[in-house]
């Protein structure tokens, strides 16, 4: 059974969603975006409808479930009208601004009885659902260390504009690729209750001074009257109950040439080692066997990708809905990354070590 789709923003990722909607089986029928001639460019293609007027999107009888794919400050008061409107929701990443926007979705989610499932869409990347298979069968063992990057090199997305603005946005790259990094590092460790952060963060790239403002950055032109009050690198160190520590690097932007590091992520195990590129076509594992030291190369299907984990995203998202199933990108697990995410701002602010609530 097909899901009956509407997708709320239609920018980068709004179109994103649209595509794979569409690579999934079920093609949106409405993009509703404040732009119009926006939300008509992005529903062109799939002959889809162009709407304004969210509240009437909502209202419409015709729709099972909505993509929010709008500002981060949007992110839980859409979900809540959404999920008010009975429809169930896909909801981008962050969940929200923080923890306690968390709890209003969840809360809302619970009164609608509706599904809210958040836009981790890493989980489905082909090389992180084969590491996780070569994870349950115990091929790591134990795991004691994890490590994940994203590293960009002109990679500010909409500089000036909303992502840059801490209004609009809560932080910068710790909270826009931060999401997708605690939630693989905790996905791919049995989610571990994280007790403490220590994060530092950078702010060089956006700087009104700086030369590169103006040159190669993401997502259309830059707003040169725009604002730019968040950090574009950090490094956090996490300690977990269990003993496990993660170790997570990001940056919007740096001048190293693309591929010096590795980007991805690295677990360490007692019994086996593994690194793979989130968007890669193969994983490293590391281990010995019968004394001996052995490296496996495993190769995922070529053409597996952003796209692909979209379209999976959505194969998940509708069989989740038809099947009424609680989804395992859960509202939950939204909240748990966003306590993270608060506490890894806490140090940046401190200056020191801040606990990360329960
Ligand atoms: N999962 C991922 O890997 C991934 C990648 C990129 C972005 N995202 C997330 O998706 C969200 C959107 O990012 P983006 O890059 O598409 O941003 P964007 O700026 O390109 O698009 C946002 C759209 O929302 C529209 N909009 C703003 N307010 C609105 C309102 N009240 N009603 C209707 N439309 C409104 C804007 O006109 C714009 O078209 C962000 O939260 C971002 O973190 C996730």
């Amino acid at each position: 059974m097909s899901i009956r789709l509407g997708i709320i923003g239609a920018g980068g990722i709004g179109q994103v969603h649209a595509q794979a909607a569409s690579d999934a089986g079920h093609p949106a029928k409405v993009l509703c975006d404040l732009d119009q001639a926006r939300a008509e460019e992005a529903a062109k293609p799939w002959g889809a409808e162009a709407m304004t007027d969210v509240d009437a999107m909502l209202a419409r009888d015709d729709l099972d479930a909505i993509v929010v794919a709008l500002p981060n400050c949007l992110h839980a008061p859409m979900a809540c009208r959404a999920l008010e409107a009975g429809k169930h929701v896909l909801l981008e990443k962050p969940m929200a601004m923080n923890v306690a926007e968390c709890q209003d979705v969840i809360k809302a989610r619970d009164a609608a009885d509706r599904l809210l499932q958040v836009g981790f869409v890493c989980r489905f990347a082909a090389p992180v659902q084969a590491a996780q298979q070569f994870i349950d069968s115990g091929r790591l063992g134990r795991i004691y260390h994890v490590r994940a990057a994203m590293y960009r090199r002109r990679g500010i997305p909409g500089l000036g504009r909303w992502f840059t603005t801490r209004e609009q946005s809560g932080g910068g790259v710790m909270i826009d690729l931060g999401p997708h990094l605690v939630d693989l590092a905790l996905h791919l460790t049995g989610r571990p209750q994280v007790v403490s952060a220590n994060a530092v963060a950078t702010s060089i790239f956006g700087s009104p001074l700086y030369e590169y403002r103006f040159t190669n950055m993401w997502a259309g032109p830059p707003n040169p009257d725009g604002k730019f009050d968040v950090e574009d690198g950090a490094s956090v160190q996490l300690r977990c109950a269990d003993g496990l520590s993660i170790s997570l690097e990001m940056a919007w932007a740096s001048h190293l040439p693309d591929g010096t590091l590795p980007d991805g992520v690295t677990l360490f195990g007692e019994k086996g080692a593994m690194h793979f590129d989130m968007w890669g076509d193969h994983l490293m594992i590391g281990t010995e066997m019968d004394g001996e030291l052995v490296d496996v190369k495993h190769t995922v299907p070529e053409g597996e990708g952003w796209g692909t984990a979209f379209q999976r995203e959505h194969e998940n998202f509708a069989s989740n809905c038809t099947s009424s199933t609680a989804p395992t990108a859960s509202a939950e697990n939204g909240r748990d990354v966003q306590s993270v995410l608060t506490a890894m701002y806490a140090s940046v602010d401190s200056g020191s070590t801040a606990l990360v609530a329960d």
